[in-house]
């Protein structure tokens, strides 16, 4: 018996862990090539210019894999958002319209404080949250945005942050529906 068991090891070894190197070979196919840039790049709603400016200064992009590369993004766009805040709260002095001003500030600060749930929510492969989190995210951006058009003077510099930060969603939201869902619904 332990002689079958030495002479069959390579087999037994092989059979008991092909899986995993099949799998993680499957894993290793999921990383992040040139091909994906291209295609999540060129995207109909996604901002093109942003997204080959963005993915192509990421060191080791082919390195990441999707849940890296959405990591990445959601810290990337979370930084945005605090940039932004601190830019609405120096223009306060510039604009007659606090009530516009304070809103947004609001919303920013919402939106800060759900980054950590964001990345636990990515940390624990719930795709699903981490999407609805981001549609709500884009909804207080759409919000703000609303009232910073109409706001007078147009203060052009928060409503472009603004801009980019749902721009930066919809890379996001592309990426959790077409690479990392189960179900892949919208691609
Ligand atoms: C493949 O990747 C997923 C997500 O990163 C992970 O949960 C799974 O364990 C990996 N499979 C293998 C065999 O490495
Ligand atoms: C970027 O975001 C703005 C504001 O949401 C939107 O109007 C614009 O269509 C987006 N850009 C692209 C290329 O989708
Ligand atoms: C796309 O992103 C760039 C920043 O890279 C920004 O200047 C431009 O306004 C964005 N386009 C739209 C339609 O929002
Ligand atoms: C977004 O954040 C990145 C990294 O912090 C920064 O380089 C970039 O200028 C920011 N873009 C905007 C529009 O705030
Ligand atoms: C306030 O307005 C002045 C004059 O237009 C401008 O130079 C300055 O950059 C503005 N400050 C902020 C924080 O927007
Ligand atoms: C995901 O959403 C479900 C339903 O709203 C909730 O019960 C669960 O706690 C969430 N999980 C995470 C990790 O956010």
């Amino acid at each position: 018996m332990v002689a079958y068991i030495k002479e069959n090891l390579f087999l037994v070894l092989t059979i008991v862990l092909l899986p995993f190197v099949v799998s993680s070979y499957g894993n290793f196919s999921m990383m992040v090539t040139k091909n994906e840039i291209d295609i999540i790049c060129t995207k109909k709603d996604v901002n093109s210019s942003l997204c080959y400016e963005l993915l192509k200064s990421i060191p080791k992009i082919s390195a990441l894999d999707f849940d890296g590369l959405t990591k990445f993004l959601i810290k990337y766009q979370s930084r945005n958002v605090s940039d932004a805040l601190n830019q609405i709260k120096l223009s306060a002095g510039n604009a007659t319209d606090l009530r516009t001003i304070d809103l947004c500030v609001q919303l920013y600060e919402n939106t800060l404080y759900d980054t950590d749930h964001i990345l636990k929510a990515l940390a624990a492969k719930k795709y699903y949250n981490v999407s609805i989190y981001i549609i709500g995210l884009d909804a207080n951006m759409d919000t703000c945005r609303d009232e910073l058009v109409i706001m007078k003077p147009r203060l052009e510099v928060l409503i472009a942050r603004n801009n980019v930060i749902t721009n930066l969603s919809s890379i996001i939201l592309f990426i959790l529906d077409c690479y990392l869902a189960k179900e892949k619904e919208y691609c």
